[in-house]
């Protein structure tokens, strides 16, 4: 997975006849992504990424992992259509990707509105597609029973915990069943106890509807538990640094999946291989790494 080879599946560029995606075309592709920032005073420049390839088959779950600051919330965003990429080509089910019903995002900060009623809030996103009143409302109802808050749709999010509030931000992003979910640390802000319920809820809820998703997290337990791939990105500019397979039985809920060898094997790698990344990153705010890495990383 290197920036190395190109594919170029036919002339899609140009006008002519309108791009009609083959059936066979993989959810996300990126093909030697590049993006930049300049900031605010117009005066310097922040390559955000730069040279990533990868491609995220149809239904399934690929984790992205890295350090903060090496560009996942960029390569979500770009995936979603939200921005443009500087050089490269993006693709989503073979087209530019646009922000729409086919793709659900789920944010870490959730972004409810917070003076709409939860059931609202889902209901919100189906806005733009061509459904009526009741067919909005069914729905609304169903995809709030499929994350266990039925009984909460009347609730206003500054009355809901924050793992509530989380299951809202996730019917509402699956409530226009997409075939592509985009979610950006979406549990990173819950507690530790409340997100190992809404990983095996998500699983749950994966393995029902088998949407293609790119999960960003930080957290390599995270990434094992919930991904058929791993993409290990790494900072300044970010790029795609390696990517492994994570052979674990489905479900993982049914099992004790982080005592297997396997799994523990696997920890150690990526948490190694995380450590090295954050200490060899010059910008990096970790101030012990002079001291945690014999020889200095
Ligand atoms: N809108 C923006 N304006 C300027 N710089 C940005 C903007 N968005 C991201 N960046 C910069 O791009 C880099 C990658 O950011 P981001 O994609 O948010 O990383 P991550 O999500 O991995 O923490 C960072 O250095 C960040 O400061
Ligand atoms: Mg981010």
């Amino acid at each position: 997975m290197t920036g190395e080879r190109r594919e170029t599946p036919g002339d899609r560029g140009g006008g002519g006849a309108p791009d009609v995606p083959p059936e066979s075309s993989p959810a996300i592709r990126f093909d030697d992504v590049g993006k930049s920032f300049t900031s605010a005073g117009g005066r310097s420049t922040v390559a955000a990424i730069r040279g990533v390839s990868f491609v995220v088959g149809r239904a399934t779950f690929v984790a992205l992992l890295g350090p903060s600051g090496c560009g996942k919330t960029t390569i979500l965003r770009l995936a979603d259509g939200l921005l443009d990429c500087d050089s490269g080509r993006v693709e989503v089910f073979g087209a530019a990707p646009k922000p729409g019903p086919d793709t659900g995002f789920v944010f870490q900060n959730f972004r409810l509105i917070p003076w709409a009623t939860a059931h609202d809030n889902v209901e919100f996103g189906l806005k733009g597609m061509p459904l009526d009143r009741a067919e909005r409302r069914e729905r609304t109802r169903h995809h709030l029973d499929l994350v266990g808050l039925r009984a909460f749709g009347r609730a206003y999010p500054g009355e809901l915990s924050g793992g509530m509030k989380q299951r809202v931000a996730l019917a509402r992003a699956l409530a226009t069943e997409p075939r592509l979910l985009l979610m950006d640390e979406p549990f990173a802000s819950i507690d530790a106890q409340t997100r190992e319920l809404m990983q095996i809820e998500l699983m749950r809820i994966w393995t029902l509807r088998r949407p293609a998703v790119l999960f960003v997290t930080h957290s390599v337990d995270e990434a094992i538990i919930l991904a058929d791939h791993i993409m290990l990105l790494g900072p300044r500019p970010g790029r795609v640094i390696e990517s492994v397979a994570v052979e674990l039985e489905r479900p993982r809920w049914t099992y004790d999946a982080r005592a297997g060898r396997r799994y523990v094997e696997l920890r150690s790698y990526l948490a190694q291989r995380m450590r090295e990344l954050v200490m060899s990153d010059p910008a990096s705010e970790f101030f012990g790494r002079d001291h945690a890495l014999p020889g200095g990383g």
